[in-house]
């Protein structure tokens, strides 16, 4: 079977969204410090390009969630397999995800941010799939929303494959 990528959101299209959406994080928290924590893997792209407009006010640190179970089942069982490093009690932090489909990944690290004592918890999600949402839940800050459509590249990947294109693409079997 031959895949094949055809390009949904190119180069500058990515980086043009992403000065726009700096912009925007940076008048919203003002002066104030925040955490910029990346899921990994599919974020840190992501999270390279966006930090680099922050100036000086964010710190970075990662989390590494992992779904396991029946991929036919919606809840499935979300674990987390890299806790953060910086201690986020009574702090602002900004959780920054690749793409936002059923919802139940964001939901998941919300919750234990916020049982971790974070003070505020807000997210910034490169791509949205509104439609496949299961998990009433949204972003503060979306890049693109896009249609249901399995999509690899800046980050994105399929069977770990893809991660380092510049562009977001739809992948199709030929
Ligand atoms: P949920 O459903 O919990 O999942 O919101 C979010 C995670 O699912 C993965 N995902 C994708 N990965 N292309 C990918 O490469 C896609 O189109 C896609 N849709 C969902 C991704 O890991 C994301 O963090
Ligand atoms: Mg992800």
């Amino acid at each position: 079977m031959n895949e094949t990528i055809q390009v949904l959101i190119n180069e500058v299209e990515i980086q043009e969204r992403l000065l726009s959406l700096s912009e925007e994080i940076k008048k919203d928290y003002a002066e104030r410090p925040f955490i910029m924590l990346c899921a990994l893997t599919g974020g840190v792209i992501f999270l390279a390009d966006l930090s680099r407009h922050m100036g000086d006010r964010a710190t970075i640190d990662f989390v590494r969630v992992s779904s396991y179970g029946d991929k036919t089942e919606t809840s499935g069982t979300i674990s987390l397999d890299c806790h953060p490093k910086l201690d986020i009690k009574g702090k602002e932090v900004l959780i920054i995800e690749d793409i936002i489909d059923t919802g139940h990944t964001l939901f998941f690290l919300k919750k234990y941010l916020q049982e971790k004592g974070a003070a505020v918890v807000r997210t910034c999600a490169l791509l949205d799939k509104p439609s496949r949402r299961e998990v009433d839940i949204a972003a503060d800050y979306v890049g693109f929303t896009i249609p249901d459509k399995f999509v690899v590249g800046y980050g994105l990947d399929y069977a770990q494959r893809y991660r380092t294109l510049p562009y977001v693409g739809v992948l199709s079997f030929k």
